[in-house]
């Protein structure tokens, strides 16, 4: 068995544990290198840095290993209380296991902190899903995001987009 393999073997019998931390300095590589879909890379460590000091970058990790993520920010004037969730995604291995639910549990916690910290209340969390992504879908609904419209082709022309809201009490 070639090395490659016996490490992913070994990788998917250890039992996970996965630990759900706000990102730092410390993980701009590995979210460089797991957002490496980004067609300019110029653009991807811009948007990496960017997230680690004005926004939140949530991030799951398997010791030390990043194997999901979320992004948020504040829109526009916090005084609105309006905060926006991107970039959320598990990596295959560990999906369908709790990992999502986890991530978007603790963003939204950061969201309630983060407003908490700068004297407004937060009010809402926006989002967009894809109308055919049903686990993304599934996610975002048993977490109390209720959808609010389709916005039709937003990313993707041959893909609808619908956007979804969390009301935060
Ligand atoms: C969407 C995504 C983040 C979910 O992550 P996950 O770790 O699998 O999520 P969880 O295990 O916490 O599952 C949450 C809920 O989603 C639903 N779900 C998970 N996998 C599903 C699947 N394959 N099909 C349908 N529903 C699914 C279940 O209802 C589940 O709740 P339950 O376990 O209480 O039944 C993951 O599938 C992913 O990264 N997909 C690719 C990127 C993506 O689509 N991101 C979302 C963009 S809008």
């Amino acid at each position: 068995m070639s090395s490659e393999k016996l490490l992913n073997k070994t990788r998917l019998n250890k039992k996970m544990t996965i630990t759900i931390t706000t990102a730092t300095n410390k993980d701009k590589q590995q979210l460089i290198d797991y957002l490496k879909h980004y067609k300019v890379k110029e653009f991807i460590q811009k948007r990496v840095e960017c997230y680690l000091t004005h926004n939140f970058t949530i991030v799951a990790k398997d010791d030390e290993q990043i194997v999901g993520m979320l992004q948020w920010h504040v829109k526009e004037d916090p005084d609105d209380g309006l905060a926006e969730f991107e970039e959320v995604h598990v990596m295959e291995d560990y999906r369908g296991k709790g990992t999502g639910t986890k991530i978007v549990k603790y963003a939204v916690q950061s969201v309630k902190e983060h407003f908490k910290k700068l004297g407004f209340k937060p009010r809402k969390i926006f989002l967009f899903a894809g109308k055919d992504n049903q686990p993304g879908r599934a996610l975002y609904e048993k977490q109390g995001f209720k959808y609010a419209a389709d916005v039709g082709n937003l990313f993707h022309d041959d893909e609808i987009e619908l956007f979804y809201v969390l009301n935060i009490d």
